[in-house]
Formats: C-alpha cells, structure tokens, sequence
C-alpha cells in the first residue's frame, strides 16, 4: 500500500514545535510545587506522589522494562497469571512471532491454546471476589442532572440479559455483530454482551454516515444490528435508526442483509410511537432484551479467537478491519491501565472518548472494567450547556483520573480559566491525553489550570492497531517534558529508522517502528491479511511500521511528531485523505480532488481540500457547500472540509503522480518554500492555485 518513497520528508510533516532534541539547559519544577512555565523543560514527580504510585521511580521502571525485554514470556506470563484462564497456555509457547515479511508469512500470536472470556475477567470475577456491589458504570446524560449507574452485579446481570437474547437470536461464536450507539450504558453492555458469547462486536462510531455504516456492514456481514432510535448531542437531536435504515438499504443493495436491527428505545431524544419501523427486522431492546435470563453460560474462547473489529482510516479509500483478539489484548490493555494512571482501587476514572473508537475500547471498556474500576460514561458534549460541563461532572462524580484528547484541551483553553476555576476538581489525581501530540502549551495549561499543577499527565502514543499504549510517561516514575510521550510501556521497542529502513541510535528523527510484537497487537486485517503485511511491515523489513514520524532526544525522551502517510489526524479523528477525496469526486461537478492536512489551532489538523471541478462548471458557495455536504453524508460530519480551495489544474510529475509536498506548502501558505517546481508537467498549475488560495 505504500512504500517509504511514498513517505513525507519527516522534518516537513513536523508539527511539533517543542523543539525537540534541542533542550540544553533543564529547568525543573516538581509537581505541585509551582506553576510549569515556558522555560520549564522538566516536571518532576512530588516526593508524596511518587510514594503511593505503583511504579515510584526511574529505577523501578527501568528493572521491570529491562525484565519485559530480556523475558517477554515470562514476564507477560506472571502478569497473564492474575487473570482468569479456563486453560492454562503452554509455557513454552507463549509467544510466537514473525514480524520479518522477508522470512515468511507475518504473524503474531500470544498465549494460544490458553482459553479464557475477558467479559468473564472484567464483571464476573469482581461479583464473585465480593465487590458486586461497587459502581462499575456512572452514566451522565447529555442534560445536567440525567444520570444512571450499574454496579458490577447489575453489569452482569444486563450482559448476560443482552448475551442470552443474542444466543436465542441464533448468535454465534465468530458471527460479527454491529454496533452503533452512542455513549448509553448500553454500549459496553453489548460489547462485552458478545465477548460473553465469542461473537465479535464491530463497533461503527455513531458519528459516522449511512454510507460508511453501510461500507462496514458489507465487509462484515453481521447477523445483527444494535441501535438506538435518536440521541441527544448538546442542542441537536440525531436520528440514528433513520441513519442504519438507509445503511441497511444500501447494504441489501450489495446482497447483505441482516435479520435484526435491535433498537434501544432512548426516549430522552424520541418516542418509540415517532421512530420509522420495518417489522419483521426491527425489534426493540425494551420488548425483548429484559425478559432473559439474568444468567448466561461463558462462552470460552481460544486466547487467539478474535474479540473485535474496527475500521480505521488508511491511505486508501477503503477502511481497514483492525482485527483484535482476546488473551493477549486482554492481558495488555488491563496492564497499560493500572500503570499508565496509576490506578486505585478507590479511583473514578473519566476517559472521554467514544467506544466508537479504539481509545473507548480499550480504555473506556475493557482495561478500565478488567481493573474492576468505576469508570464514567458521558452522553453528552463536552462544552455543553456551557464550557464549565467537564469540570462540573469532574465535581459531581468526584473523578480522579481524566483522560481526553489535545483537541478538548485546546478548544476549552480558549473559552478562558474562569469556566475551570468555577469548579473545584480537588478530586483529581492524574490527568491524561491521547490521540495526537499535545503542543506544549496547551500541555502546560492541562497542568497549571485543570490539574493545579498537582497531578502528571500521562500523553500516551499508540494507536487502533497497537491495542493499548505504547510509550507514555508512566506517573510518579518519570520527570515529564511537556509535549513528550516520554517512554516506552514495558515490552515494547520502538527503533527509529532512517528513509533506508535502518536503525539510528540515539538523539535523531526518523520513522517510528516497533521491534518486537506485544500481547496487544493486532493480528490482521479482516478478509485481507496481505494488506496487513503490505502496510506494516514492507516499508522496512524486519518492523512493525506505524505510520508515525518521531523524535529522540539527548535524554532518550520520544517526540512523536505526526502522520508521514496520507493520514490525517482532525481532532483526534483518523482520516485517510483519499477517503475524503474519493468523497468528493463523487459529486457530479468534481473532476478532481487531492486533500491534504493543514495546521489547525484546535483541531491538531484540518481538511483541506484542493477541487478541480468539471469542464464550465462556475466556482461558487453552493457549490462549495454542496460539496463538504457531499463528504458529510459520506463519512461522517466530523470528515468536513475547513477549506476547499478552487483548483484549475493539480501539480503532477509527468508520470501524473500529485505532488502534495507542495499542496501542503500551499495549504499552509508557507509559499517560500515550495521547493523545486521544475519536475511538474505543468509548473504553471502552482501560479494559478496561489492566484486562488483566498477565493
Ligand atoms: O499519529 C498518531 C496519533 O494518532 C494515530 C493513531 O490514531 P488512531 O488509530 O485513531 O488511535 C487514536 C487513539 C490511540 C497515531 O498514529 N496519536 C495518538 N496518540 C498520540 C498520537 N500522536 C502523538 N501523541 C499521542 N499521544
């Protein structure tokens, strides 16, 4: 799928304006003492802090990392040992492994031939240990004052409720089952409803449109569809049944179709008596779904049988099926948990992702459930009635650990330190970020102004692919530098390699890859295994290539410093540019179109998108608007484009390949720098595109 001369120049992708590599001179603060400024390059743990953390110092870290690299097997073992496994895997063969596309097929596997349910690890054995009776879910509704909460015994009995109906309904071990619902407890109920059962759940994140639900549901085939009617976001209602509808049209259209749309009836967004209804197909949750048995047989699953599926955004049009299995993510995902936030048993942990994506998954799911956790679900968004709500439910629950995205930082950053300082959040212990890198100042006012200066944040790398974090500043154990990821988790080894696909050691930039596998890892993409070792591991033979560009500097510290594929990351949100471009030329005026990232003050990066239209079509802002329409409808309002920039023609070598180098120069006005021209078929394309940058 692409080759490293398909790569960005890492330098050009950098965003990062930390500088990395380049501290000189450390100033240092400690935790709680003062307020980090600009010159501070270090935060250093308090003495009180490190004290009561699971992992208290450097030397600490360094022993167990040390041991995870040297034994991966047995070190991976102890830990896979406080779990709950029906069978024992063969302690000679935990792992096996080939990531060396140059040495045979690529292929991962951990703990195979052990069996275990991580449904059954993450809510029947907190009953069973006698702490049925803690919160395992703290619902909040979109409306102040609407909540719920499900103790770890109503937990397993709504699972086994789902898990009991889903097998009545002919659901198997291996069927996919798709899920789109927003943040209702009943999401995780499902998901972990079908790992009860060995189905594998698919979630499609309910921002997306009919057309990519429907994308996936081809790809998967499921036997079932859960929903719900509508849902409330801030001041919007959103028909989510109308949305699957269409989606289950257009799939029947492709020869696939599901016999049953299971549809929760969420009656704060819409009345049962107003939602469009095919009978026959659609059944609602409320009819059937409490009427089974609050008792459910586990289902027990090789440690190698998959778990789920999730679609990500790769370098073509077409979504990619993540492919996660069950011991070793298991296994993983609890592990990075407990150390990357230090966790407590008396904690109240709010992760504001969507399990529409991979971060709800491992982090809002199952890692924080297989902790045995009381974890906070959110319906809502996150500046609404006002820009104070995340501080006010940080209040109301009393949260301890908060983790969200750069982006929310930075977009409530601008609203101003009084909608934070209204609330108290003395709760709060440690804070945490994930999805892009976190620009040092918004890194900083993370620190001073939502965490007092008192609680260290854990900025975690990793991605869909990875299954849980891979370098993170683990709390209490490291000083920080505002904007880094610090440190790798334990058994993971990142090398930085050069455009050849060798190694560089030490203080450098390169392209992230990972060495060995981790229990963690993805396995394959779905129905398409020869895509898997084309992405990953044929840019540089011998690695896991992750897509990233990244920096060491002198104290070992890494930088991660954006995409250097045709990924763009938009709040968070992974998008393939040419899903977006394939968006646009689908509409009839478009003849061409090439999308490329650009610099967003909030959102990390925004759309922009360069349109040629068809021959006599006038530019105009209908047709602009119709446009971005058009990407709405076909992946999801979150895919819009910032800008669309009228072009006449695109830079191409003669051989027509775009050269977004320059595109992106454009995009970012950075027009000095442009580079050499001199290898366009048509040099004069560049003119006129500048010529029309501010129409
Ligand atoms: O570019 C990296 C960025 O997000 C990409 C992965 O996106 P996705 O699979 O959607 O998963 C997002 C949640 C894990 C990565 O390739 N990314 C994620 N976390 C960070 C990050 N970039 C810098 N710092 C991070 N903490």
């Amino acid at each position: 799928e692409l080759g490293p001369s398909d790569l960005c120049h890492v330098e050009s992708m950098s965003h990062n304006p930390s500088g990395a590599g380049k501290i000189n001179k450390l100033n240092a603060v400690i935790l709680g003492d003062s307020l980090a400024s600009e010159e501070d390059d270090l935060i250093l743990p308090s003495a009180q802090f490190s004290q009561s953390a699971l992992i208290s110092s450097q030397q600490q870290y360094e022993n167990m990392y040390k041991k995870s690299v040297d034994d991966p097997a047995g070190f991976w073992s102890e830990i896979a040992s406080e779990f709950y496994w029906k069978e024992k895997w063969n302690p000679n063969e935990v792992c096996k492994e080939n990531l060396d596309i140059t040495k045979g097929q690529v292929s991962i596997e951990w703990f195979k031939g052990a069996s275990t349910n991580i449904c059954y690890n993450a809510v029947d054995l907190h009953v069973s240990a006698g702490n049925g009776d803690k919160v395992a879910i703290y619902w909040e509704g979109n409306e102040p004052g609407q909540d719920g909460q499900l103790t770890y015994s109503q937990l397993l009995d709504s699972v086994c409720q789902l898990a009991s109906y889903l097998k009545e309904v002919g659901v198997r071990k291996g069927d996919a089952v798709i899920i789109y619902l927003p943040m209702l407890m009943e999401l995780p109920i499902a998901m972990l409803a079908c790992a009860r059962i060995g189905a594998v759940h698919s979630v499609v994140f309910a921002g997306f449109s009919a057309e990519s639900l429907a994308q996936r549901i081809i790809d998967c085939k499921p036997k079932i569809v859960i929903t719900c009617n509508a849902v409330r976001r801030g001041p919007k209602v959103i028909f989510l049944k109308d949305i699957v509808d269409t989606a289950l049209t257009e799939s029947a259209k492709n020869n696939v179709s599901v016999d049953i749309c299971l549809t929760y009836e969420n009656t704060s967004a819409m009345k049962r008596e107003e939602t469009k209804w095919q009978d026959g197909r659609d059944v609602w949750w409320q009819d059937v779904v409490p009427n089974f048995p609050t008792k459910c047989d586990v289902e027990w699953v090789d440690a190698e049988d998959p778990l789920f599926l999730l679609y990500t955004s790769g370098s073509t049009g077409k979504p990619k099926g993540v492919l996660h299995t069950t011991g070793g993510y298991m296994v993983y995902t609890a592990t990075t948990f407990k150390y990357a936030f230090d966790y407590k048993p008396s904690d109240i942990y709010w992760c504001t992702a969507d399990c529409g994506w991979i971060t709800g998954h491992s982090y809002v799911t199952y890692g924080p459930l297989l902790n045995g956790a009381s974890v906070l679900v959110f319906e809502g968004a996150p500046n609404y009635p006002d820009a104070g709500r995340c501080w006010d439910i940080v209040d109301k629950y009393k949260v301890t650990i908060f983790y969200t995205a750069p982006t929310l930082v930075r977009s409530l950053m601008r609203e101003g330190d009084e909608f934070v300082k209204h609330y108290s959040r003395k709760s709060l212990r440690v804070l945490g970020s994930v999805g892009e890198p976190i620009n040092p100042s918004a890194w900083r006012w993370f620190f001073n102004v939502v965490g007092d200066s008192r609680c260290p944040i854990s900025d975690t790398w990793w991605q869909t692919e990875t299954g849980g974090f891979m370098i993170l500043p683990i709390p209490g154990a490291w000083p920080q530098k505002p904007g880094s990821a610090t440190f790798p988790f334990f058994g993971v080894q990142p090398a930085i390699v050069d455009e050849k696909g060798k190694e560089i050691e030490g203080e450098c930039s390169g392209y992230l890859c990972i060495k060995k596998s981790w229990p963690g890892a993805f396995r394959t993409l779905f129905g398409d295994h020869e895509r898997y070792e084309t992405t990953y591991f044929k840019p540089f033979a011998g690695y896991y290539f992750t897509g990233d560009g990244c920096s060491r500097d002198k104290d070992g510290y890494y930088w991660l410093t954006g995409r250097v594929d045709d990924v763009i990351n938009v709040s968070g949100h992974r998008i393939g540019t040419a899903e977006v471009e394939s968006a646009l030329v689908s509409h009839p005026q478009c003849a061409e179109a090439a999308v490329v990232g650009v610099e967003h003050e909030v959102k990390g990066q925004g759309i922009y998108a360069f349109v040629t239209l068809k021959e006599g079509v006038p530019y105009s802002e209908g047709l602009r608007k119709s446009l971005i329409l058009t990407v709405r409808n076909q992946i999801g309002a979150f895919a819009a484009p910032d800008k669309i920039h009228w072009a006449p023609g695109l830079p191409k070598t003669r051989s027509g390949k775009i050269m977004r180098r320059i595109l992106r120069k454009i995009a970012s006005r950075q027009l000095n720098e442009l580079g050499d021209t001199s290898t366009l078929a048509d040099p004069g394309v560049v003119d006129q595109l500048i010529a029309l940058a501010d129409c």
